[in-house]
């Protein structure tokens, strides 16, 4: 009996977890939320000033971002578009990767699904770990994407930051460097807090933008575990009856 009921839980805690997903990265965790339409709206806000001018995000269209944000037509066109696209448009820009290439030594990606590809963690990591250092070609380095072609785009809302380092030679006579710790030089328009709730909804839109119909899935998950849930009792109570004559 008791065994049965071990059985019973663990293949619930195992649907759970199964249905909870997950990634590891190290680093600070994103902690988006994918639910909060304010989010969402403010990471779309944030994209489209801050971004779009490199990235595109040939995969979406304005029109279907402004339905699953909840947004009229008008309230997309007046506060979130800011090129002449039509709203019908695919979420493009005007760059060609032959123009990124020459501008930039590497050509912006499209956005859509990086959130897929990197995880909401690295990209979170990412966006905050900028920091100030005159040998690279941009004048920026990255903790996170180390000698990143992408300036800090979000500067003035972070500030500038160097970062310490030490560096130390082993007996073989090879260098090591480690982190020591950011030092700000110049406070950004953000706080500190500010800056990363700012970057979390950004990374929280990217997110969505990966797979839109996440927003669907979600509300569709509780539903799904209740049924799991009610499914596996009654076929443990299945399984106690057929076995009582069984010895
Ligand atoms: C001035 C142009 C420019 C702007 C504006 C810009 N980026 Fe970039 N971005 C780049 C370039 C160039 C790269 C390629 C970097 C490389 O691979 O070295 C890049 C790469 C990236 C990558 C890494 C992709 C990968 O996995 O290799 C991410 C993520 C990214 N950008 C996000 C953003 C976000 C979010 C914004 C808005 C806050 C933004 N970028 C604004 C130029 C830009």
């Amino acid at each position: 009996m008791k065994k049965n009921i071990l059985i019973l839980l663990s293949l619930l805690a195992s649907s759970w977890v199964m249905a909870a997903g997950g990634g590891s990265y190290i680093g600070e965790k994103a902690h988006t939320n994918i639910r909060s339409v304010d989010s969402l709206r403010s990471g779309a806000k944030t994209f489209m000033n801050y971004c779009m001018g490199c990235h595109s995000m040939n995969f979406q269209r304005y029109n279907r971002v402004a339905e699953d944000l909840g947004l009229t037509e008008d309230e997309m066109m007046e506060s979130l578009v800011l090129t002449d696209a039509k709203f019908t448009d695919k979420m493009e820009i005007a760059m060609t990767s032959a123009q990124g290439d020459k501008w930039f030594g590497k050509a912006p990606p499209d956005l859509t699904v990086i959130a897929k590809a990197r995880g909401v963690d690295w990209l979170y990591n990412f966006l905050i770990n900028y920091y100030v250092d005159p040998t690279t070609p941009s004048g920026w380095n990255n903790l996170t994407f180390e000698n990143a072609s992408m300036p800090h785009i979000l500067w003035e809302l972070q500030g500038l930051r160097k970062a310490d380092f030490e560096v130390t030679t082993d007996e073989e006579g090879n260098k090591h460097k480690e982190f020591i710790g950011f030092e700000t030089i110049q406070p950004g328009s953000m706080s500190e807090q500010e800056y990363k709730d700012t970057v979390r909804d950004l990374v929280n839109f990217l997110d969505y933008s990966s797979e839109p119909a996440q927003l669907i899935r979600m509300s569709y998950a509780p539903w799904v575990l209740l049924f799991v849930s009610v499914f596996t009792l009654l076929a443990y109570l299945l399984k106690v009856n057929y076995f009582r004559d069984v010895h």
